[in-house]
């Protein structure tokens, strides 16, 4: 489908691909050092600069490719994107796609209905409507503190004639709303979880606890970059930053709520409520707070106090009255969406201790029991969703999610569409395969070709090629790959690995060393999020990821956070617990630790014992 846009002389295919409403991934936010936004794109271009002859070979060049965040357009030019939809949306549907079991909590959703006949309110002469309808809700249970103003004119609109009665919304002990008629069997709550990378909704029924319909989307602000970092500098930056990045988070929760309306069959009015989690980052963004704080030290966030306020207020499109409840954060770098993980694993309440990792574009861990609670988060950077991998990508169709070697390379992609780039779990299966056949050391170091030759069988040797692109070995032939570009892990993206699995690790060790516990007094594993989900736990074990336990006590729990703002949406119970775990959970700043770069350093090296190629 062919689109237009008018933009100035001068901009970047990449803002331009913006304007015209088309997500382009750009993982470094446009710096030219990710090479993540190739395009295909010719006509009125620039000559390509110092940056895209850095990250493009001269057959890529030579074929048109560009980096779309460099590439300035001086006349009419077309840009022709190659892919269906960026990858950050293909995931998100992937998201939606997988079914998940949930577990929940007791019905006590915060959002309730009254309908009540419009002849109580005539009784009493001199009392006011709301005075009638105060006492009419007492009668039936239910305290009233106050009402919207706004509910207060629907009031003034329905009382004297409405012959069908009326419906009071009460959102807490507050009257949020009056709807003309018995409106009390549509009752609808969003719970959403806010990542860095993708955004997921679920459209909840109060009445019975069930979900209705779910939708994910990429998070539009990725055009700013991966990590929250690029998206801080951006806020920084620029004098729209800040509003662009509230308006463009603000957008995709929109989409969310249009999505499952329009699956579901749900008027979006009937939505009065909605949960949100999220990294404190994008928590401080959908608010519109200054984010800087968080990437400067000593790294303090404006709030992490939970909020409510009004959807209007933030511009969401559910019921203008309706209210939005931001559960609470620990810190600067551990979130409500980790609140949300220890709240649906019921982390806090274990009589054992446990570990939860929740892997993204940052690691956070939560290790303790119902006794102490301690928490953490590593500097990870997004390597596991695929970032800062030269031929990474997030889990969407095409990536290859399952690396396995012998005497050749197997792999399997997502969908089984033909391969286009690897994700996280497919890093570490291919990482962990490379270290069992001695295709990389225990050090990380990647077998020369030369050696090769001697080392491995013939089918494995062919593949460890080093040329101007440096040291790499291919997975998959140019001619089998989606862009006819060979894919392949190369040395650069080794050292990655070790650097975003030794920050975890290393956060682990300093949680069990503040604990006083070693790995055998892990009861359970919990492996959070998407990453959690699919990795294979047996690989990444192997490559050091994980702590020493028997791998029967290591668990995917699905998008945890997620769950976490669903029983936020069911429960108020579960919404104060959420609030006595943000007060509770111990926040180790890792930065601040002394021995953060001993266990660094002593987890860069892979297990020894994962060098075992049969
Ligand atoms: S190289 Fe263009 S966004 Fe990173």
């Amino acid at each position: 489908m062919a689109q237009t846009v008018a933009v100035p002389k001068g901009e970047t295919v990449l803002r331009a691909a913006v304007l015209a409403g088309i997500a382009i991934d750009s993982v470094c936010g446009g710096k030219g050092t990710c090479g993540k936004c190739r395009v295909r794109a010719h006509g009125g271009l620039d000559e390509p600069g110092e940056a895209e002859r850095a990250a493009l070979s001269p057959g890529e060049l030579g074929g048109g490719i560009r980096l779309a965040c460099q590439a300035k357009i001086l006349a009419d030019a077309a840009l022709i994107l190659e892919t269906p939809a960026p990858v950050s949306e293909l995931a998100a549907a992937r998201w939606k796609a997988r079914p998940e079991k949930w577990r929940r909590p007791t019905l006590r959703p915060n959002v309730s209905k009254v309908c009540l006949p419009t002849a109580e309110f005539r009784q009493q002469p001199g009392a006011s409507g709301f005075e009638h309808l105060r006492m009419a809700l007492s009668q039936r249970g239910h305290r009233i503190a106050g009402a919207d103003l706004e509910a207060l004119r629907q009031l003034s609109e329905v009382w004297r004639v409405e012959a069908d009665g009326i419906t009071a919304v009460l959102t807490g002990s507050q009257m949020t709303a009056v709807e003309p008629g018995d409106t009390t069997q549509s009752l609808y709550g969003l719970a959403v979880d806010i990542g860095t990378s993708t955004v997921v909704g679920y459209l909840l029924d109060l009445r019975r606890g069930s979900q209705v319909a779910a939708s994910g989307t990429g998070n539009p602000q990725a055009i700013h970059g991966q990590d929250v970092i690029s998206r801080i500098h951006y806020a920084r930056e620029y004098r729209h930053g800040r509003g662009d990045l509230q308006a463009e988070i603000v957008g995709a929760v929109n989409s969310i709520v249009g999505r499952v309306a329009e699956d579901s069959g749900v008027d979006r009015r009937s939505i009065y409520e909605m949960t949100v989690v999220g990294n404190t980052c994008m928590l401080h963004l959908l608010l519109g707070l200054n984010p800087v704080g968080l990437a400067l030290a000593p790294y303090l966030a404006v709030t992490t106090q939970a909020a409510t306020l009004t959807a209007s207020t933030l511009g969401i499109e559910i019921n203008p009255n309706g209210r939005v409840h931001i559960l609470p954060s620990v810190a600067a770098f551990v979130g409500a969406d980790t609140v949300g993980v220890v709240l649906a694993t019921s982390l806090h309440r274990s009589p054992e201790i446990k570990l939860a990792i929740d892997i993204g574009t940052n690691g956070e861990m939560i290790l303790g029991s119902r006794e102490r609670l301690l928490c953490c988060s590593a500097a990870a950077g997004p390597a596991f969703e695929g970032g800062q991998i030269r031929q990474g990508i997030i889990a969407a169709p095409g990536a290859i999610e399952r690396v396995t070697l012998d005497d050749e390379v197997s792999v399997t992609t997502i969908d089984g569409a033909t391969p286009r780039g690897i994700c996280g779990s497919g890093l570490i299966d291919a990482l962990a395969e490379m270290l069992r056949y001695d295709v990389v050391d225990s050090r990380g170091r990647m077998v020369s070709p030369e050696a090769a030759q001697t080392l491995l069988p013939q089918g494995l040797a062919r593949r460890v090629i080093r040329d101007e692109e440096g040291l790499h070995f291919v997975l998959v032939e140019g001619s089998e790959a989606f862009n006819g570009q060979p894919i392949a892990i190369y040395q650069k993206d080794v050292r990655q690995l070790q650097l975003a699995k030794a920050a975890v690790r290393a956060g682990v060790e300093i949680l069990k060393k503040e604990l006083g516990i070693s790995d055998s007094d892990i009861s359970e594993v919990l492996l959070a999020g998407a990453f959690g989900s699919y990795v294979n736990k047996e690989n990444a074990a192997a490559i050091g990821l994980l702590p020493v336990v028997p791998l029967g006590r290591v668990r995917g729990v699905g998008n945890a956070a997620g769950m976490g703002a669903k029983w936020a949406l069911l429960s108020t119970g579960a919404r104060r617990e959420a609030q006595l775990i943000a007060r509770h959970a111990q926040y180790i700043e890792l930065s601040a630790r002394p021995d953060f770069q001993e266990h660094f350093m002593a987890a860069m090296d892979f297990p020894a014992s994962a060098q075992s190629a049969p």
